[in-house]
């Protein structure tokens, strides 16, 4: 496991700023896009009731939950449940730690955990065992982290770069390899049954050359909506580069995995 340090302060000032800065998202989720490609299929899948660990501003929590399934959010950053719960307050969403949850041994049937275990310092085994405690067995987690490839390591080479000198780092997020992640999965309980290269950010987006017209300024909250979107040649130079080197240049992994 790599580990990127960046400027902000740590995994909750940086997490807390972010949720900050931002209202919670509409519940528009583009189902052919990460994340929500990857929630539907587990939604499909299963009937029960559904944990969305680690939720943000609850674009995945409140789409699912207008369409009536049964679906709870914790996320870390109080700021981010109290905004969803302004927004909507039949939603169920509350402040919890990934590592210590407030819910009963075996209460869901699927998990979803998109971008939040590659955001703990310390304490990854245990936020993988709380994860399989909560859940039936046989149940399906869908949980994504970041990759530990080439296209990371100009991420955070480039970030490097354009720091302030003497800028003071903290822990930011953890990379990890496939074996690395198929490991966390297996000693914690977990059959993987899919591993997929995702491009949720792809590298091209960070130059705004390559992004698409409506993106040239960046907005979080349309970004988070429609997805990063590239320019026809930034699309193009993307798509070659994950066609041919998948492992390299996406920036995240996905993992479907069943409780054993
Ligand atoms: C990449 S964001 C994903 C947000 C949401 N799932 C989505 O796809 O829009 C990761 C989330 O994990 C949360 N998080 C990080 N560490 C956590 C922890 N220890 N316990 C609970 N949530 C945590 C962060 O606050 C953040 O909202």
């Amino acid at each position: 496991m790599r580990v990127t340090y960046r400027g902000h302060g740590g995994s909750d000032a940086y997490w807390g700023k972010r949720w900050a800065q931002i209202p919670a998202d509409d519940g528009q989720l583009n189902l052919q896009r990460y994340p929500g490609k990857f929630a539907e299929r587990v939604m499909q899948e299963v009937s029960g009731e559904v944990l969305e660990a680690g939720c943000g501003a609850g674009r995945v929590l409140l789409h699912y939950h207008r369409l009536r399934r049964p679906i709870t959010g914790i996320d870390f950053i109080g700021t981010a449940i109290e905004k969803i719960q302004r927004l909507d307050p039949s939603v169920n969403a509350r402040q919890a730690d990934i590592t210590q949850l407030p819910f009963e041994d075996q209460q869901f049937q699927g998990v979803l955990a998109f971008g939040l275990y590659h955001s703990l310092e310390s304490g990854i085994e245990k936020a993988f065992q709380e994860t399989r405690r909560v859940m039936q067995p046989d149940g399906i987690l869908c949980a994504s982290v970041r990759m530990d490839n080439i296209q990371n390591r100009l991420n955070d080479w480039l970030a490097d770069k354009n720091a302030p000198p003497g800028t003071e780092k903290f822990f930011h997020k953890a990379n990890f390899t496939p074996r690395e992640f198929r490991a966390l999965l297996r000693n914690a309980g977990f059959e993987t049954t899919k591993v997929e290269f995702v491009e949720n950010m792809p590298l091209l987006y960070k130059f705004k050359i390559f992004r698409h017209r409506a993106h040239k300024v960046f907005d979080e909250h349309r970004a988070r909506g429609e997805g990063y979107q590239l320019s026809w040649f930034g699309n193009l130079l993307q798509k070659s580069l994950i066609s041919v080197f998948p492992q390299s240049f996406c920036n995240i992994m996905v993992a479907t995995a069943r409780a054993i």
